[in-house]
């Protein structure tokens, strides 16, 4: 119990059920019940009924629109407020005791401090509204490799997300126990309701939001935006940011991977792992459809953004998916591009920021080759194709269940995980870096991770083209960690395996001199990825090059695609004075800001690539 200094009475946390006997998590929510200080506590079971209800209300209370059930059933669309429509980097804090701890590529805050901030951003924040209880396993109930958060939100919208994105209510709970180990997750909108007061559709708090993560104490609080990765703690904050320094303490990788399983037309089922920055088309590589050509081999989804990564008792890398669900981005997604996707999103899904159509379905920008001729665009305003903004916003989302998208995996749910044969890394690169090759070793392999980079869109560097980002691993934004020690973890885990995955680099995006892209990608992408599991299993041949072991034409499976010799010349061209001014340099730029920390066998490959160059 405390008091509320603005309201002048006293606060009592109101009566709520505790469905555990978990002391501390018990303790925990009291506490953050009397600093938060709703109006009432709700312990969620996760239940049909329970999710059912969340969206009733919130749809009385006009802050979604339910779709045309004929069209999408059981969908909703809602609208965000136009502030708060993406992850925030520059308001995500990791607040390791020292600021070594966060390492260079982090924001980093004295704890101490900022725990005195949020106290006071938190106080009252939840007064007038609901806080919800919401207990969640990342990856499958009962599996070894799995992690328990609980979530205390005052937004519903959280709540109905959060039980597509991961195991949610009771079955987590159950699974936790009364000593178990469960990562606190405190958020909220931070907008708190005077008495009477009408809410708004989206309640946030831009000017004033806060992502937070304390890695000793595993701990997590977010202030101030109901959206995507800000709001739903389970995915980037804690399947990434907090289970990567939970898996260098306990040696595996938590890493930002999409998982796919690959069937040969005899059966033989390989599994793969990759690593692509964001806006690289993760979900339409985890769901790609071979071309029909190339019979019998199928893939099959296990995940689409996130991939814990364990040695299991044989020294074999074994990987889940934490997540249950899909959050993709909508724009671009389409029947041609991902079928899977679409399928995935046909029912049981929320959608965000997206346009509605006149019969009351949605649509986005490249859903179709043309668009409709009269919409409600995701700011709620009318809208035809000639008026000069996008329909859809370019981050908006749907949040679909894994378990409706066609290729799923049968083992997606299983405990143990599945066994990683390759390991891929790519980044968008118009230029200079060839559309695939292997790594010498591991310890190349690793290089290749820690030097991937990603050229800019447009948007995100004020219309240059050409920047490149560094992103390691594609980590940058989550690694709660230095990312030298990131980088030194993965060459330890190396010692931990009997077994080695196979590491490639990919390139989809290499276009030529006319500017247009060289490889269509898509379900072409199958051909690479064939030669790929091929040489997992010492199948398939290679050449050496300076960059590592590339596939001639010949190598390559072409059935009905003609793929002229000449055009995979150039999507495989390697320009080594070109290599060793750009790429090279870049190198330098990112290890020096790491330097003191860096394993040197990252300082070794990159003399061997100077040298090979
Ligand atoms: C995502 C991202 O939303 O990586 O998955 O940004
Ligand atoms: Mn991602």
């Amino acid at each position: 119990m405390t008091h509320s200094p603005h309201h002048g009475h006293a606060y009592a946390v109101p009566p709520h059920d505790s469905p555990t006997g978990h002391a501390a998590l018990n303790k925990w929510v009291n506490k953050m019940a009397a600093m938060c200080m709703p109006d009432r506590i709700h312990w969620c079971d996760g239940s049909q009924a329970e999710s059912e209800r969340l969206l009733a209300d919130m749809h009385a209370a006009g802050k979604c629109v339910k779709l045309n059930p004929a069209k999408r059933p059981n969908s909703w669309l809602f609208r965000s407020d136009p502030r708060d429509v993406a992850r925030v980097e520059s308001r995500t804090f990791i607040c390791s005791q020292s600021r070594e701890g966060a390492g260079p590529t982090n924001n980093w805050e004295e704890p101490t401090a900022m725990r005195r901030k949020l106290k006071e951003l938190f106080h009252g924040a939840m007064r007038g509204r609901t806080m919800y209880v919401v207990p969640f396993c990342m990856g499958p109930i009962g599996s070894p490799l799995a992690k328990i958060g609980v979530q205390v939100t005052d937004s519903p919208y959280v709540v109905v997300s959060t039980r597509i994105m991961a195991r949610m209510g009771l079955a987590a709970l159950t699974a936790l126990g009364e000593k178990g180990f469960f990562v606190p997750c405190l958020h909220s909108v931070g907008a708190p309701l005077a008495p009477g007061q009408p809410d708004v559709a989206w309640p946030c708090n831009p000017a004033q939001t806060h992502v937070v993560h304390f890695p000793e104490e595993r701990s997590i609080a977010s202030f101030g935006s109901g959206y995507g990765g800000n709001a739903l703690l389970g995915k980037k904050c804690l399947a990434l940011r907090i289970a990567s320094v939970l898996a260098r303490d306990e040696g595996w990788l938590a890493e930002h991977m999409l998982i796919l399983g690959v069937e040969s037309p005899e059966g033989e089922k390989t599994y793969v792992t990759a690593a692509f920055p964001s806006a690289c088309g993760k979900t339409n590589f985890a769901m790609l459809i071979p071309p029909k050509a190339m019979e019998g081999w199928k893939v099959t989804c296990i995940g689409d953004d996130i991939a814990w990564l364990k040695p299991d008792g044989q020294g074999m890398l074994r990987a889940i998916n934490p997540e249950a669900g899909f959050f993709g981005v909508a724009p671009g997604t389409s029947a041609s591009t991902n079928p899977n996707a679409m399928a995935a999103c046909a029912r049981d899904t929320l959608f965000t920021n997206v346009a509605l159509t006149g019969d009351g379905d949605v649509w986005w920008e490249g859903m179709t080759p043309e668009p409709p001729a009269r919409l409600t665009d995701w700011l709620g305003q009318d809208w035809t194709p000639g008026c000069g903004r996008p329909s859809a916003h370019p981050n908006s989302r749907f949040t679909a269940p894994a378990a409706n998208c066609p290729c799923v995996d049968p083992a997606i749910n299983d405990p143990a995980g599945v066994p990683i044969s390759a390991i891929i890394f790519g980044g968008r690169r118009e230029t200079d870096i060839p559309l695939v090759f292997q790594s010498h070793n591991w310890s190349h392999g690793v290089y290749l991770g820690a030097t991937v980079g990603s050229e800019q869109t447009a948007a995100a560097t004020d219309g240059k083209l050409g920047v490149v980002r560094r992103d390691p691993m594609a980590m940058l934004p989550f690694c709660g960690y230095h990312m030298g020690d990131y980088f030194r973890h993965w060459m330890h885990i190396h010692k931990t395996l009997s077994e080695t995955p196979r590491i490639f680099h990919v390139n989809w995006f290499r276009k030529g001199a006319d500017g247009r892209f060289l490889w269509s990608g898509f379900g072409e992408n199958m051909r690479v990825l064939r030669w790929i599991v091929e040489r997992t299993h010492g199948r398939a041949f290679a050449r050496e090059t300076p960059l590592g072991w590339s596939p001639r034409h010949r190598d390559i499976d072409w059935r009905g695609l003609d793929y002229p010799e000449a055009q995979w010349d150039q999507v495989m061209a390697l320009d080594r004075q070109k290599l060793k001014m750009g790429l090279v340099l870049q190198h330098e730029e990112l290890f020096l800001s790491l330097s003191e920390r860096l394993p040197k066998e990252l300082i070794f490959e990159r003399e061997l690539l100077v040298a090979r160059l």
